[in-house]
């Protein structure tokens, strides 16, 4: 599948396959993947604003952000990965990453090239860790993390509640050059 970088102009249809992607969260046999109630799982309109001046910001800078997408042979998205700053100073060497992959195309590896093609970039933009936060519950994001070479770092016990249910959260952290 090829994979390539979301420039502005395909950002609305980037929207509306996210939002199709959020409306999986919890859903089914689908574990919740991000810490929001069934009801809100979807895109705030409010942060497209943000997510889009990232999109154009330099690396290094506050707030900036990249944004890749798997097409299957049509050119629909099938699954996209992005890397942004972290909200603090002094750390611009490390990076936070969020992913996911279409309900219908997972389980076939998609997830480990996103992973290896965001690795890839970060090491050429001379970034040297790539972290993240995964509810603890989601197994399938949690080993396919582990497979790519994250470690996990910490665990905050009941971080969230949610619908009724109370989630741990999991911190992981990859070293971008493999060492
Ligand atoms: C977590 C997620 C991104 C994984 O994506 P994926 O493309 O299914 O990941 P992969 O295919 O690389 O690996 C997943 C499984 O498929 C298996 N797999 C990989 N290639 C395969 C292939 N060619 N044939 C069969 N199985 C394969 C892997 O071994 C793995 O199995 P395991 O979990 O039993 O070890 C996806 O399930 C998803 O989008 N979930 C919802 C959103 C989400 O959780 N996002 C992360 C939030 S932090």
């Amino acid at each position: 599948m090829k994979i390539e970088k979301l420039e502005l102009a395909g950002f609305e249809a980037f929207l509306a396959y996210l939002n199709d992607h959020l409306s999986d969260n919890g859903q089914g046999d689908t574990a919740y993947f991000q810490p929001l109630p069934r009801a809100e799982s979807r895109f705030p309109p409010e942060k497209a604003e943000a997510f889009k001046y990232g999109m154009q910001t330099e690396i290094g800078s506050p707030g900036w952000r990249r944004v890749w997408v798997a097409r299957d042979e049509i050119g629909a998205i099938a699954g996209h990965i992005d890397l942004r700053a972290h909200p603090e100073r002094h750390a611009a060497h490390r990076c936070l990453l969020g992913m996911g992959v279409g309900r219908t195309h997972r389980k076939q590896g998609l997830g480990g090239q996103l992973i290896v093609h965001a690795q890839q970039w970060a090491l050429a933009a001379g970034l040297r860790w790539i972290d993240l936060q995964v509810l603890s519950a989601n197994t399938p994001a949690i080993q396919l993390y582990d497979r790519s070479g994250f470690r996990q770092t910490g665990e905050i016990p009941d971080m969230f509640n949610i619908d009724g249910l109370s989630f741990n959260y999991t911190s992981m952290s990859l070293s971008v050059s493999g060492r």
